[in-house]
């Protein structure tokens, strides 16, 4: 007889909390990048959906003129645990010299990812990087990296949705979901 390990998922936190979060967090940066030319840096893939919906509140709040672009590093690909040293799998087009840059994560957790990628950023002539992470695992965290912009701090579960995956499934719920074990 084969057991076959299964799960379930509850959800964490609901489409609401995530969408009046992201108001917030619009709100607080749109404010402080108003005068400033603002690029926004989304980390693929889990970010996309995030990125998109903070740069649609952006832009009703008034940063008309907010860039956005891509990078893909890897720290976990189908991994449960990080690879600690994340590897450019696809750059920016953007130069970003003189650019304000403010990095959108899906999630931090060990924060390997995030510690590698302002360093790279940093390098590159920037006026300055920031970070905006949707979720913080602050109780799983390695190394102390700066974000400026939290929408919210959870406990050390594993969570998907909203672009976060399990093994790559999960990504498209609108709720943040968190995976239970069912056996
Ligand atoms: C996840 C997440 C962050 C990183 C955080 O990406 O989007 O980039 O891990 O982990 P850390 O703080 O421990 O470094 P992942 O490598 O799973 O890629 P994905 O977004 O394409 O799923």
């Amino acid at each position: 007889m084969t057991i076959e390990h299964t799960f379930e998922r509850k959800v964490l936190i609901t489409r609401e909390q995530i969408q009046n979060r992201v108001k917030e967090l619009a709100e607080k940066i749109s404010e402080d990048y108003r005068e400033k030319n603002l690029l926004l840096v989304g980390i693929l893939k889990g970010a996309t959906f995030f990125t998109a919906d903070l740069m649609r509140q952006l832009w009703m709040l008034g940063l008309t003129d907010a860039e956005v672009d891509f990078m893909k590093v890897s720290s976990y690909g189908d991994k449960v645990e990080s690879s600690g040293s994340p590897s450019i799998l696809l750059d920016l087009n953007t130069d970003i010299t003189g650019r304000h840059v403010l990095v959108v994560e899906d999630i931090v957790d060990t924060g390997y990812t995030l510690e590698a990628l302002r360093e790279i950023l940093g390098k590159r002539g920037a006026s300055s990087v920031q970070t905006c992470a949707l979720l913080d695992k602050a109780e799983r965290r390695r190394v102390q990296v700066p974000i400026e912009y939290v929408g919210f701090v959870i406990p050390d579960v594993w969570v998907d949705g909203y672009g976060i995956d399990t093994k790559q499934s999960g990504r498209g719920a609108p709720d943040v979901l968190y995976v239970v074990s069912s056996k």
